[in-house]
Parts: structure tokens; C-alpha cells; sequence
């Protein structure tokens, strides 16, 4: 049996425990240090996972102490930059950051300039590129199972960059990594609303232009019934994919809609039902950071480069309202194009006061956000 790798966790909130299980899971890792400001967090992912890793309420000195061969980096986006470039200076061998990228595109760069200047590979956690419907539906569209790809629909809510970050990474997925070539979308912004310390707007649409001719559209917070997944539209026949299942409705399949209910590597739907898409995106983004790491695979497919591309995306929307134009990518912009409107007095709210629609998972004293330490830089 292989040494197994040193896994160490960097903000052990909410998905963190996804981390855990993904290491756990993929049988891989030993998972060996946690970092956070708040010991109850780390003492929950203890009992929760049987473990007993070292705790530190210092993400640096945790990383000096311990020197782990992988890093998550799992604070709040606005934390995603500085401490991927905290932890790349010890050198691990590499780090999954959480998505999105970074608050913005401008600091995304640093991180791929802080992994590459220290030799680290950098994953960002888009795990739904590991889900086998996913990757089913990618495989019948490079197979023309249903012709050329005219369109692609989805749906989105809670603001453009935490969760449809997925669905913009999905789209270059589907099309087996095809580039956005130009974004063009509007914004609604009434209210002062945030998601996890990240200006957001109240509502989005957008189409997304991909190289190879597909359109990508998404409502975001439009419609109520929103998911991650997408309804795929080609010239003989369509997809539609949930974080479950697939259905293809072509000649083949005699015009009807037929189901595939994929397996993972790791788990079933049929074991797991709702709790699949966490548990095997958890496990099988560990498992193949693992053999990226060990030189068993030449890349890790979600590599920085594609979590930046699918920040890029959404931070173009904002751009395209910003400047009122079609926005050629890449995007050039790189500051928050949503910060700018709104610092500048051109998209002020009209019904004032801050508010973060996840300030509930602020421990403490902590009311809206606490972003001061979520870097400490
Ligand atoms: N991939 C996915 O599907 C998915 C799902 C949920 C969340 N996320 C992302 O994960 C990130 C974290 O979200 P969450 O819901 O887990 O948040 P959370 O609030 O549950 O956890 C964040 C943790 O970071 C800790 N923290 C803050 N500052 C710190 C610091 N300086 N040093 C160490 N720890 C610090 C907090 O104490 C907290 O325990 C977000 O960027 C979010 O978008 C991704």
C-alpha cells in the first residue's frame, strides 16, 4: 500500500466536511490538520468524521507546522486568493480551492501565479464535472448523439458567481472544454444584497457564446424552480441533465425520452439518492487530484485554468451591464465589473441597507460578515 497523502483543511465550515469525505472516501489521504478561527468548527468535522487531526486557528502556522502534501482552501470567497498565496509559498504539492475562484478576476490570476511561481497544482472544486451524468451527456455530445449543440439552458438563483460559478464551468464541460468567446447579459440591482461577503445582484440573464458555435443561456433568480443541471438542445434530438440522471430524447431512442441513472466510481444513486451528487463529487475530485499529484494523470480536470475561465464567464455578465455591450473574451476587466457600478454611483441601490443572504453561518458575534478575517492580510 502507497504512503497516502497529507491532506490539511483551510476554513472547516459548511463544505469542508466535503473535503473530508472526499479524502476519506477516495482511501487516499490521511487527513492530518485543520485550521479555522472557530474551534467549534474544527471540533464538529472531529466527531463528525472520527478523526483527530492537529487544529490551528492559524492557516500559516498550520502549514509550517505540518507541511501537508494538499491544501483545501474552504473560507469565503473573498478568502479564496490570499490564502491559496499563503499556502503556496510552504510549497504543498497541490491545492483545491473552493468555487468561486476568487472574488475577482484579478485575484484568480495571483493564484495561478502564486501555484505555478511555487510548483503547485491548482484544482478549483467545480465538482460537478465528476458527476457521471455529467460526463455522460458530455460523452453523447462528442459522440453527435444529438447533432451540433445549438443551445444550452439553465437556470440559477442566490446570485450569478457562487451558483452558477457550476453552470458556467458545466457549459465548458458539456463541450468538452470549448471557449466562450463573447457574453453579452444584464443585471438587476435594487437592493444591497450579498452572498458570503460578495456584492450579488438581484437578477441576472445572459447568453454565453462558445467558439465551436453552441449558445449557453441562464436566468438567474428569474424563475423559482432553478437546479444544477441543464436542459442541452441540438440539431437531432436533446439532453437534460440533473445531478442524477440523464435523459436523451433522439432517433435512436424512437423520439422518446429515455433515462440513464449513471454510476459513480464510488457510490450509487440508487445508495445514496440526493446525497450522491456530494458524496461522489467529493470522492472523485480527491481521488484524481491524488493521481494528478502521484503522475498517474497528466491534469485534473477541474484545473485552475478552467475555474478561472468559468469566473471570466460570470464576471462578464457584470461587465456587459457595466459597459452595455457584447464583452469579447477574454475579459480584460480585472476588478469586480459589480463593485465598479456600484462604488461608482452608476448602479446605487434604491432600497439601502446590507444584507448577506449566508450570514446565518456566521458563528459568534459575526451579524453580516466578518471579510477582515477571512483574509487576515
Ligand atoms: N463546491 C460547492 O458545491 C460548494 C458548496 C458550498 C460552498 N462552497 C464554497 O465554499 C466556500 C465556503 O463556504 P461554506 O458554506 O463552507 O462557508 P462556512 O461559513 O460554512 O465556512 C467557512 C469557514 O471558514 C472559516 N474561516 C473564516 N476565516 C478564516 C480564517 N482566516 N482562517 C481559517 N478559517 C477561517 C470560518 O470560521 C468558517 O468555519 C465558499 O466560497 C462557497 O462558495 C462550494
Amino acid at each position: 500500500m502507497p504512503n497516502k497523502l497529507r491532506a490539511a483543511v483551510i476554513g472547516t465550515g459548511g463544505i469542508s466536511a466535503n473535503h473530508i469525505q472526499g479524502y476519506l472516501a477516495s482511501g487516499r489521504y490521511e487527513v492530518v490538520a485543520l485550521a479555522d478561527l472557530s474551534a467549534e468548527a474544527m471540533a464538529e468535522k472531529n466527531d463528525r468524521f472520527d478523526i483527530a487531526p492537529a487544529h490551528y486557528t492559524d492557516g500559516r502556522e498550520m502549514m509550517e507546522k505540518e507541511r501537508p502534501d494538499v491544501v483545501s482552501i474552504c473560507t469565503w470567497h473573498k478568502g479564496h486568493a490570499p490564502w491559496t498565496a499563503a499556502a503556496a509559498a510552504f510549497k504543498p504539492q497541490a491545492i483545491l480551492c473552493e468555487k468561486p475562484m476568487a472574488d475577482s478576476v484579478g485575484a484568480a490570476e495571483q493564484m495561478m501565479i502564486a501555484c505555478r511561481r511555487n510548483d503547485v497544482k491548482l484544482a478549483i472544486g467545480h465538482q460537478r464535472r465528476f458527476l457521471p451524468a455529467y460526463t455522460l451527456a458530455k460523452e453523447l455530445i462528442g459522440c453527435n448523439a444529438i447533432g451540433e449543440v445549438n443551445l444550452i439552458q439553465s437556470m440559477g438563483g442566490a446570485g450569478l458567481p457562487n451558483y452558477s460559478s457550476h453552470q458556467t464551468d458545466m457549459y465548458r464541460y458539456l463541450l468538452s472544454d470549448d471557449e466562450c468567446v463573447w457574453v453579452m447579459g444584464n443585471i438587476e440591482r435594487k437592493t444591497d444584497q450579498h452572498e458570503r461577503a460578495t456584492r450579488i445582484e438581484d437578477r441576472a440573464m445572459a447568453v454565453f457564446q462558445f467558439a465551436r458555435g453552441p449558445r449557453a443561456i441562464i436566468l438567474s433568480d428569474l424563475v423559482p424552480n432553478y437546479y444544477q443541471g441543464a436542459q442541452i438542445f441540438g440539431s437531432d434530438g436533446m439532453i437534460s441533465i440533473t445531478t442524477e440522471s440523464l435523459q436523451i430524447l433522439n432517433a435512436k431512442s424512437g423520439g422518446r425520452w429515455e433515462e440513464h441513472v449513471p454510476d459513480g466510481k464510488f457510490y450509487t444513486v440508487e445508495d445514496l439518492g440526493s446525497r450522491f451528487e456530494w458524496e461522489e463529487g467529493g470522492a472523485a475530485q480527491a481521488d484524481e487530484l491524488a493521481d494528478w499529484v502521484e503522475g498517474k494523470a497528466e491534469t485534473h480536470r477541474g484545473r485552475g485554468e478552467n475555474g478561472y475561465k468559468a469566473l471570466q464567464m460570470i464576471h462578464a455578465v457584470y461587465e456587459s451591464a457595466r459597459m452595455h455591450e457584447k464583452v469579447e473574451m477574454p475579459l480584460q476587466t480585472r476588478v469586480n465589473p459589480l463593485d465598479l457600478m456600484v462604488d461608482s454611483g452608476h448602479l446605487t441601490p434604491q432600497r439601502p441597507g446590507k444584507y448577506d443572504i449566508r450570514a446565518g453561518q456566521l458563528r459568534n458575534e459575526n451579524m453580516l460578515d466578518d471579510t477582515k478575517n477571512y483574509s487576515q492580510n
